[in-house]
């Protein structure tokens, strides 16, 4: 049996293409938008050639996912392709190449939401994926459709997540892999993982807006195959966490979801996600999806200032949150019809708010790196501005694991992170969070010392 049910079509102009037309550039002939994946047998309208003929019924899925669970397949224990009748894109599903990811946990934030007055509040930590971000949930559809094309090489440009993802699934299934990364600009724990997973590692002189430009020539001149996220199958991994979440919600939704937004693909997604669950009757509405981007990387936020969202205009991307230093995002146009069509909004955040924000989730004992912590600097200016209610349920979702910046956070605890004039402005935000580490002379008298010094009364 073929396991493929999909086509794939403009977002721009509308036109559809075969799958094998698609290739590697994965831009619109007639428009240079990008594609979606679309399965066309999972359409009611009356036009549709193939009405309804390949429709999942939705308390079949429901059933039949909850039953893996408890299987002891290999597919079934990958939280992506245990919904794989959501993501038909393979000949076979045996070709899948799968390193168990998703399954990630959905944690309460009981402290921070009391502290914001808001009833339910959850963090959705696809830091826990196998590699430390959620580029695993994107990477296992990507590279599985490689691999099933007998690829031999794959390549990326990467801000670090995307390419520790590649190198690790490329080594799983026996492909080559080329990264392209902005020199200087990417976070150790992410350098060291291409290098451990035995990818070609390139670092190039100019940002990862550079790095995508250079990529796009080379994948119309050899025979790689490009896994960044204008690759629609990414996406099609990227959607399972919108299923997980509902899934987790017994099939209804919370009412506000807030994401990271750098190239603007998990945020489509995620958006891509909730839309076919509810067409498939799987659940009964959207939630509202946010995007907060950093004050010095927000191209998204300044196209609906200037147009409403009618179009971009790319900027010189600036911030410490590495992973989303992007100015000129390639999914914006996918983003925008998401925060459209749930009734989100799209914010900013400054260097301080994002670095408070990170070490209060680290005091949750959960921790996430810089580019995840924006959601919760978000929240705060949501919730400020009366977006959301004390009654909502919102889960933050946070993208990358606390381990893949340690710099970072060093930096943050001993005051080194932020120039003064940033740190100014959140100066009694910070004054109880910075925990630096104190060097102690090696005896228990001292150590109780320095306990007492900097706790005050400790023993209490
Ligand atoms: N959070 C983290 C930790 C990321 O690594 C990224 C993107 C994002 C958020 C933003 O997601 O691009 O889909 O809007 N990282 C890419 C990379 C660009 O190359 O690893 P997005």
């Amino acid at each position: 049996m073929n396991d493929n049910l999909h086509q794939l079509r403009c977002c721009g102009c509308g036109v559809r293409i075969r799958r094998e037309q698609a290739g590697s550039i994965f831009r619109c002939k007639d428009c240079g938008d990008l594609f979606e994946v679309e399965y066309p047998g999972w359409d009611l309208a009356a036009g549709s050639a193939s009405r309804g003929t390949d429709r999942p019924n939705a308390g079949a899925l429901r059933w039949v996912w909850r039953e893996r669970r408890a299987s002891s397949e290999l597919l079934d224990h990958s939280g992506v392709w245990r919904f794989r009748e959501l993501l038909p894109i393979l000949d076979s599903f045996g070709n899948a190449v799968t390193l168990r990811e998703g399954n990630t946990p959905l944690y309460h934030l009981t402290r921070t939401a009391r502290s914001l007055g808001i009833d339910q509040l959850f963090a959705k930590h696809q830091g826990m994926n196998p590699t430390g971000s959620f580029k695993d949930t994107g990477m296992t559809s990507a590279l599985s459709v490689a691999k099933e094309r007998s690829y031999k090489w794959v390549a990326c440009a990467s801000t670090g997540n995307t390419s520790a993802a590649m190198a690790a699934y490329a080594a799983r299934a026996g492909l080559r892999s080329l990264v392209l990364i902005p020199q200087g600009k990417i976070a150790w724990g992410k350098l060291s993982q291409s290098m451990d997973y035995g990818a070609v590692t390139c670092q190039l002189n100019t940002d990862f807006d550079g790095c995508m430009k250079v990529l796009s020539t080379i994948v119309q001149q050899a025979p790689v195959y490009l896994l960044n996220s204008v690759n629609p199958y990414r996406l099609e991994g990227q959607k399972t966490p919108a299923l997980e979440i509902a899934e987790y919600f017994d099939w209804s939704v919370p009412e506000h979801i807030i994401v990271p937004g750098g190239n603007l693909a998990n945020s489509s997604a995620l958006g891509k996600g909730f839309r076919e669950m509810k067409a498939l009757g799987l659940i009964s509405r959207l939630p509202k999806i946010s995007i907060v981007q950093a004050e010095g990387a927000n191209p998204l936020v300044r196209s609906f200032a200037q147009s409403g969202g009618k179009s971009i205009e790319p900027v010189a991307a600036n911030t410490r949150a590495t992973a989303i230093r992007i100015g000129n995002p390639a999914s914006w146009r996918k983003a925008v019809r998401v925060i459209e069509e749930t009734g989100g909004w799209c914010l900013d955040v400054t260097e301080g708010e994002i670095a408070v924000a990170k070490a209060e989730l680290g005091l949750e004992g959960i921790g996430c790196e810089p580019a995840s912590a924006v959601t919760l600097a978000g929240l705060k200016k949501l919730k400020a501005a009366g977006h959301v209610e004390a009654s909502d349920t919102v889960v933050l979702l946070l993208t990358g694991h606390t381990l893949k910046d340690a710099d970072y956070t060093i930096g943050f605890h001993r005051g080194t992170l932020l120039e003064p004039e940033e740190a100014a402005q959140v100066a009694g935000e910070m004054a109880g969070l910075r925990r630096d580490a104190v060097e102690v002379e090696a005896t228990p008298d001292a150590v109780l010392n320095a306990l007492g010094e900097i706790e005050g009364r400790w023993d209490s």
